[in-house]
């Protein structure tokens, strides 16, 4: 159940920093290849983006950190690309978590951990159980997770916790969706030039400001992430309403 109101939006209008952003850490593979190297070794170079942009979120003071790092429809890849992005999450984990632990990051994992092997769910609980109190950044990391399955498993979820067809409201659902332990996202980036969402967080980005970037994800770092931010403080977030007048506007 939520820790946090699921229909929430952090960060309040005109905010120079997004509470939380979420990244679809596209462009791996065509990175590599650029290299004439091997998709895999564009995801291990991206690992190590992870680590830098996790960092640099902490000394930003973004809270809330959501990556995309295996969809439900990445299954479809070519198998030795899908076991090393397996193999991955082992290495990353014996490799980081104790480090990440000490900077007080909290990992939480959101997707169906049902399909992955019993090595990887024990890596993911692991670094959940291991991290759960800590008062730092909250990085959630999404792997096997497509947008469509978090609002079929929120339906399961609220059914089997007994509530009615009338009770199931936007909130109610809400509570049952796998990002309730944070508010939605504020700022979406997406990496690697495609315009798309491809099922990432479609619930929770209803209000988030989308920025999407030709930059491939292994070339990501903290200018492009500050220039991101930047960005973010330009917008003018409405929610839906008007703009609420300020000072200068009304000097103007
Ligand atoms: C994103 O990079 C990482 C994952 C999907 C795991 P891609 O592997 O999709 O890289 P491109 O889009 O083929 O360049
Ligand atoms: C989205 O990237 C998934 C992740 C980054 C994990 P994809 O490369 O899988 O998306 P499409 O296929 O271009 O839509
Ligand atoms: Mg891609």
């Amino acid at each position: 159940m939520g820790e946090l109101s699921a229909a929430s939006s952090s960060a309040p209008a005109g905010s120079p920093v997004p509470r939380h952003v979420a990244i679809v850490m596209d462009g791996n593979g065509r990175w590599a290849r650029k290299r004439f190297m091997p998709r895999v070794y564009g995801h291990k170079v991206g690992m190590e983006t992870v680590v830098k942009i996790i960092d640099h979120c902490q000394h930003r003071g973004i809270e809330y950190l959501t990556l995309y790092a295996f969809s439900s429809e990445n299954w479809k890849r070519p198998e030795e690309e899908v076991s090393g992005l397996m193999n991955l999450v082992l290495v990353g984990v014996s490799r980081y978590l104790a480090g990440l632990a000490r900077k007080g990051v909290r990992i939480r994992v959101v997707g169906d951990r049902s399909k992955v092997s019993p090595k990887v769910r024990e890596a993911w609980n692991l670094a959940e159980v291991q991290t759960a109190d800590n008062p730092g950044l909250t990085l959630t990391v999404a792997f096997n997770y497509g947008g469509r399955w978090d609002i079929a498993q929120a339906c399961q979820s609220a059914m089997r916790a007994g509530l009615t067809a009338d009770e199931i409201t936007e909130e109610q659902l809400g509570r049952h969706m796998a990002m309730s332990h944070a508010p939605d996202p504020d700022l979406f980036i997406r990496t690697g030039g495609e315009v798309r969402i491809s099922n990432f967080l479609l619930w929770q980005l209803a209000y988030a400001e989308l920025l999407f970037t030709d930059c491939l994800w292994p070339d990501f770092d903290e200018a492009e992430l500050d220039k991101a931010v930047t960005e973010f403080a330009r917008r003018d977030r409405r929610f839906g309403g008007v703009k609420t007048q300020t000072s200068s506007d009304a000097a103007a």
